[in-house]
């Protein structure tokens, strides 16, 4: 019959529409999840990787990461990171406050994964003196596998190209 075919389109848009509803919530949750391995170039290294920090880096709500880094976009993070160093943020009162000893270090080292605190952050074996960084992934805020972290100090360590 003519008039039950509107409601079967309307069911299968329904679907189709919480299928794209699940997905985009997916998308969100990657900042816990476990993601594939990159390659040492920076497009690959924001998928894998660096997507997964603008969920609270450049989100004005958050009190916390205010006036820091933004990292919401593939060229605005590379921009914010990439041989910026601690004091360029210095209306970033919660890194201030609590990081003024890492004033001098860059986000970004080109050239030195040692020496960049988005290493330091990730990575529990690299310190940076009195640049004291809380780890991200003992608090539970990113988790980054070991693969992905190796590649990422390749990556810094061989220039950090865009
Ligand atoms: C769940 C929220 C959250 C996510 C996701 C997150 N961060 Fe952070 N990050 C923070 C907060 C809050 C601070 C500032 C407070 C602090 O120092 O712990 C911070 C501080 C930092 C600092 C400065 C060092 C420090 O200890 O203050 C760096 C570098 C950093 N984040 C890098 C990253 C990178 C790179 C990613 C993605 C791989 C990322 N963050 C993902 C919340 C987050």
């Amino acid at each position: 019959m003519n008039l039950t075919f509107p409601s079967t389109r309307m069911k299968f848009l329904g679907v189709l529409l919480s299928v794209v509803w699940l997905n985009a919530c997916g998308t969100e949750t990657k900042e816990t999840a476990a993601n594939g391995t990159a390659t040492a170039d920076y497009a690959s290294l924001w998928t894998q990787v660096f997507s997964r920090c603008g969920g609270c880096h450049g989100v004005s709500s958050n009190t916390e990461t205010e006036g820091g880094p933004d990292l919401r976009t593939q060229a605005g993070a590379y921009s914010a990171l990439v041989g910026v160093k601690g004091s360029a943020y210095s209306s970033w009162t919660t890194f201030q406050r609590l990081r003024s000893e890492c004033a001098g270090k860059a986000f970004i080292q080109a050239g030195s994964a040692k020496d960049s605190m988005v290493v330091a952050v990730l990575d529990s074996s690299v310190s940076l003196g009195s640049c004291a960084v809380v780890n991200h992934q003992a608090t539970g805020k990113v988790n980054v596998s070991a693969a992905n972290l190796a590649v990422l100090k390749q990556w810094i360590d061989a220039g950090a190209k865009q």
